[in-house]
């Protein structure tokens, strides 16, 4: 169909029907990694979850898998986590065979004659390397009779302490818990009142350590996700750095003057990356982890003009913590893996740019499976706005203004944008942290998506967006006065 063609992502992952939201349960085992997803099979709007299930050797090419957790009596599957259990702790692995899988999920049961849920935790695991699952027989795990909003449940291994930890949702603060066998919880402490974004339901932590770059130290690193209140309407995922002992996440002191004074830190400053979290058991040699989110926003996911599915991931990303002037801060990138795809190149060095100065037409190459890197030495002009075009005269601009130091993307004119008033209802924003003089940016071009790095991963924006017709042409102009581009360098990407 059209719509296959016009919107079907080359190279994000989609459900192959169906509505998709959150990213769960990811793990990584024997050559495999594992991205469960929040999956309504019956519709192509949220409904009673399930959990899709689909495989991948590098995280860019993925197979859709049978269904792997169904709702049942507690109710329906909504997000949580999978560990690899490696030491058996569980007892649930069998002696000849592989490792457990332990899924821990939120099982969400609508109350009768009220709009609430009861939100418990349950367990599932699975002895064949996660393609099916038996759910525990004393579920819930974690019963729950008080907290409204209590859910995402993100099980990860304290190396340190030897133990298992587990960070849960409970509408405005996070719950830590821990456990010897992934069966029994113990609470240990909550974080989160009065503390960041507020301005919705917190869901979805992940708490992971990260070494600093260049140090023998490590810090540990929480993800929340919020909705609404993120920074450009909508869901978002903030996230906090600072110690955990073992029974309590305290933020670092400078990153909570920073946060005080400035303003709350996001993985992602565009409006489509949501839920997201790590995969378990996949920690890289050099300690950083690996991440993918949900690149929609609660504010139209279910509007959005594609009938057959609904939603696609974002790219799998790598995440690593550096501490500059500015204090602790993520530095997010695509994941290595993405340049294996690299065929065509096209690359061009010190061009004077004037006026809007063509960079790439689809003559060239395909703008819609792109990988792009750029870089300008010296930014003491007033910035500047890529425009990707159509002949249908859609426009997608994002660019940098120097005077307010404002990253951003604008959808406004986009193409299709009347399904919902919330899609295209401003121009998003991300301030620019780096304190350095040159700027370098990669940007990531899908049929309806775009990633844009910049910073090496300081900043980061994901937007989705609906042309016409695909674009076919980039280029570049200057917001006021010109200005060199010192190199840009494109690259086709194949999945053939
Ligand atoms: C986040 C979320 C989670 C919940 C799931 C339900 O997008 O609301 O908190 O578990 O979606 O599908």
């Amino acid at each position: 169909s059209s719509e296959e063609d016009l919107y079907r992502p080359n190279f994000h992952f989609t459900p192959k029907k169906a509505w998709m939201n959150d990213p769960n349960g990811m793990f990584y085992y024997n050559g495999y990694y594992h991205l469960y997803f929040q999956y309504h099979p019956d519709s192509n709007v949220w409904g009673p979850m399930h959990w899709g299930h689909a495989i991948s050797t590098d995280m860019i090419t993925w197979v859709e898998q049978p269904i792997a957790l169904y709702p049942d009596e507690l109710g329906t599957i909504f997000s949580g986590s999978a560990v690899v259990d490696i030491g058996n702790t569980s007892g649930f692995g069998k002696a000849s065979e592989a490792s457990p899988i332990v899924a821990m999920y939120t099982s969400s049961k609508k109350l009768e004659g009220d709009d609430n849920w009861k939100q418990t935790q349950s367990i599932a695991y699975s002895n064949d390397e996660g393609k099916t699952f038996t759910k525990y027989e004393n579920n819930p795990a974690i019963d729950n009779n008080e907290i409204k909003d209590f859910r995402d449940p993100k099980v990860t291994w304290d190396e340190d302490r030897k133990k298992w930890v587990m960070v849960l949702a409970a509408g405005d603060k996070i719950m830590f818990y821990d456990s010897k066998d992934l069966k029994k919880w113990h609470l240990l402490s909550d974080f989160g009142q009065g503390i960041g974004g507020h301005g919705g339901v917190w869901e979805c932590p992940d708490l992971f350590q990260l070494p600093v770059l260049g140090t023998d130290e490590s810090k540990w690193v929480l993800f929340v996700s919020i909705n609404p209140g993120g920074p450009n309407g909508g869901s978002a995922t903030q996230y906090f750095v600072g110690d955990f002992d073992g029974t309590t996440f305290k933020m670092d002191k400078d990153f909570e003057t920073a946060l005080n004074k400035e303003h709350n830190y996001w993985i992602d400053f565009g409006r489509d990356n949501y839920a997201g979290v790590s995969w378990s058991n996949a920690t890289k040699k050099d300690g950083s982890k690996l991440i993918l989110g949900w690149m929609s926003n609660w504010d139209y996911a279910q509007v959005v003009p594609t009938e057959t599915w609904r939603s696609a991931m974002t790219i799998a990303r790598k995440v690593q913590l550096q501490k500059n002037n500015n204090g602790y801060r993520l530095l997010i990138n695509p994941v290595n893996e993405l340049t294996n795809y690299r065929s065509t190149k096209y690359k061009k060095e010190s061009i004077t740019i004037k006026g809007d100065t063509k960079i790439i037409d689809s003559n060239a190459m395909d703008l819609a499976s792109t990988e792009i890197q750029f870089n300008i030495s010296n930014l003491k002009h007033e910035g500047f706005t890529f425009n990707l075009t159509n002949k249908q005269g859609d426009t997608l601009a994002f660019g940098y203004n120097h005077s307010d130091k404002n990253f951003f993307i604008d959808r406004r004119k986009s193409g299709k944008r009347d399904f919902s008033e919330k899609f295209a209802d401003r121009v998003s924003m991300a301030k620019r942290t780096s304190l350095n003089t040159g700027l370098t940016g990669t940007i990531i071009l899908d049929k309806t998506s775009i990633e844009l790095f910049f910073d090496n991963g300081e900043t980061v924006m994901t937007e989705i967006f609906f042309p016409n017709a695909p674009y076919d042409k980039l280029s570049i102009e200057p917001n006021n006065q010109e200005f060199v581009l010192d190199d840009i360098e494109a690259h086709k990407l194949n999945f053939n």
